[in-house]
């Protein structure tokens, strides 16, 4: 299974595509051919991308809130209003909280599992069961190595890339035999506007040099990963894996003594 090529009416959905990661999805899909629908809040910085990708005809940016259901179905009207199939969908808008639960207030936490969580189920929600219909879709959701274990001090955040995964690779299996793929992606860290978005260049200061990978290879590991059909990846080669991915499988009273302190301010 690949990525479905574009045809005309198709459209690559890439929420996040102001910046980083989600930008990179952006290029690289327009680079193959597919008209690509920008979705993040800044305004201008949609604008710019979509004009450098040749505009409206090749990239549409849409500026919304992911975060509130309105916006999302203001999203869903505009692309209906596109008459544009969604046949590739790449969930990767999302920051995280790097504080403990009881200072980081209700609100903030409500408001970051909408984006991480509620947000994803939502465009899959919406786009999924045409894609089977079809016969043709694939669907890219970014987790995070973070979604391997429980992280005191960036516990909504952990929780959330964990449903992430959990969640894709469930998906992945039902539909996988139907024409469509669901990909996890779990980067470990990646310099982008990410650190300063979440105030956590603290804890980005502490790993490794070597498990840091760009938001260019990320986006390539990943499609390439979605082109095989395969279930999740870790971009960035086997030291990342090696770093984060045991991670999964020790047990927690080994993990959570360390993270802790790792997570720490
Ligand atoms: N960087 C890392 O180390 C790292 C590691 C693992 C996983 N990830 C994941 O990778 C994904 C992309 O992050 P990144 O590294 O590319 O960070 P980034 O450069 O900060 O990009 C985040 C994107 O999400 C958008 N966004 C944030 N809140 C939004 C909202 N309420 N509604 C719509 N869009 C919103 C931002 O656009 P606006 O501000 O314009 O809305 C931006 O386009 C995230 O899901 C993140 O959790 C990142």
């Amino acid at each position: 299974m690949t990525i479905p090529p574009p045809q005309s009416g198709s459209i690559a959905l890439v929420t996040g595509a102001s910046s980083g990661i989600g930008e990179q999805f952006a290029r690289q899909l327009s680079a193959r051919g597919h008209r690509v629908a920008l979705v993040a809040r800044r305004r201008e910085r949609l604008a710019e991308l979509a004009e450098e990708l040749g505009g409206q005809e090749r990239a549409v940016p849409l500026a919304v809130d992911l975060s509130l259901s309105e916006g999302r179905d203001w999203l869903a009207s505009r692309l209906d209003q596109l008459g544009a199939q969604v046949e590739v969908l790449v969930n990767c808008a999302g920051y995280g909280i790097y504080r403990g639960f009881a200072e980081a207030g209700r609100e903030q936490e409500l408001r970051q599992v909408r984006l991480l969580v509620e947000t994803m189920v939502d465009l899959m929600a919406r786009y999924l069961p045409a894609m089977v219909e079809r016969g043709r879709g694939a669907i890219v959701n970014v987790s995070s190595t973070a979604g391997f274990q429980a992280l005191p001090f960036n516990a909504g955040y952990a929780a959330a890339k964990s449903y992430v995964l959990v969640l894709s690779e469930a998906v992945h299996e039902e539909v996988a035999d139907r024409g469509v793929t669901v990909t996890a992606v779990m980067p470990g860290p990646v310099p982008s506007g990410f650190q300063k978005a979440s105030d956590a260049e603290y804890f980005t200061a502490r790993l490794p040099k070597f498990t840091f990978v760009s938001p260019e290879r990320v986006a390539r590991d990943a499609l390439q990963a979605a082109d095989s059909g395969r279930i999740s990846v870790i971009p960035g080669g086997p030291q990342v894996k090696l770093a984060f991915a045991p991670n999964r499988r020790l047990p927690r009273a080994v993990v959570l003594p360390v993270t802790k302190r790792l997570m720490a301010r």
